[in-house]
């Protein structure tokens, strides 16, 4: 029989997508409204072109305060629709277990980057600890989002306020606002890369990229990739 293991609820596929489109919306957006030129990491021409398409530099900023707005409208109505399915991925993402995860997480670098025949020579064996709901690469990447979001949508609204009020926080605060905005969307930005590959790319993931859509996976996968999570939904069937 085709026994299938239920990784997602239709609101943690909704929040996921709408949460990657704002993102994708965010980020161009935002750069299009660098204008520092020893800041600007695509060079003068790309944030040009955006701010010409969008009627002018402030149509773009009021695109990019609208769409920030919208991702935590929908943050707060997903906390609000499903707090259990959220308190559920906090509890996973922060649970740690030092020798096990660190232990994967180093094997599988090697593995990815140098291959097998070098875990070998390390004396380390090729397998790996078996993980729990998320691996370790998961667990790293969603402590980064969830920090870096709260980081980058505080900053946000602080220089939103700033602009429009009704608080006006003092200059040296917008500031920090600023610098702390951009170095939480280069990190987030830069695990992105890595979440990106494994997730959409990677063809060993490709059945936990299936489960963003069906909000479900195979039973060898769910052995295979997360067995203590197998495990354990298998213990509490019987009980
Ligand atoms: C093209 C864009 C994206 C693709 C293809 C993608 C794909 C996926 C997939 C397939 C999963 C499920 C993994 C599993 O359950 O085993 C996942 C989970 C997740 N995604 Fe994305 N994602 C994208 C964009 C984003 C963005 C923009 C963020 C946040 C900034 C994000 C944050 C997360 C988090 C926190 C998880 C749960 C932890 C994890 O599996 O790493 N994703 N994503």
């Amino acid at each position: 029989m085709n026994i299938r293991y239920k990784r997602h609820d239709r609101s943690d596929i909704a929040i996921h997508w709408i949460n990657a489109a704002c993102w994708l919306l965010l980020l161009i957006s935002g750069l299009g409204l660098i204008q520092n030129h020893a800041l600007n990491p695509l060079g003068e021409s790309f944030p040009e072109v955006l701010r010409a398409m969008a009627g002018g530099a402030g149509n773009l900023l009021i695109f990019h305060e609208a769409v920030g707005i919208g991702w935590l409208t929908a943050f707060i109505l997903y906390l609000i629709v499903n707090p259990k399915g959220a308190g559920f991925f906090l509890k996973e993402i922060f649970n740690v277990s030092p020798a096990r995860d660190m232990t994967w997480m180093v094997r599988k670098m090697v593995l990815m980057t140098l291959g097998e025949k070098a875990l070998k020579r390390m004396g380390q064996p090729a397998e790996l600890p078996p993980q729990g709901f998320y691996n370790m690469g998961q667990k790293g990447f969603a402590q980064v989002a969830v920090i870096g979001s709260m980081v980058i949508a505080a900053t946000g609204l602080a220089m939103l306020f700033s602009d429009v009020g009704p608080l006006t926080p003092a200059t040296g605060l917008t500031g920090w606002a600023v610098t702390l905005h951009y170095l939480a969307v280069g990190l987030v930005f830069a695990g992105l890369l890595v979440h990106i590959y494994m997730a959409a790319i990677s063809p060993e993931e490709r059945p936990g990229f299936k489960s963003m859509f069906t909000g479900s996976v195979p039973e060898e996968y769910a052995r295979h990739h997360h067995r203590l999570w197998y495990d354990r939904v298998n213990q509490n069937a019987q009980e």
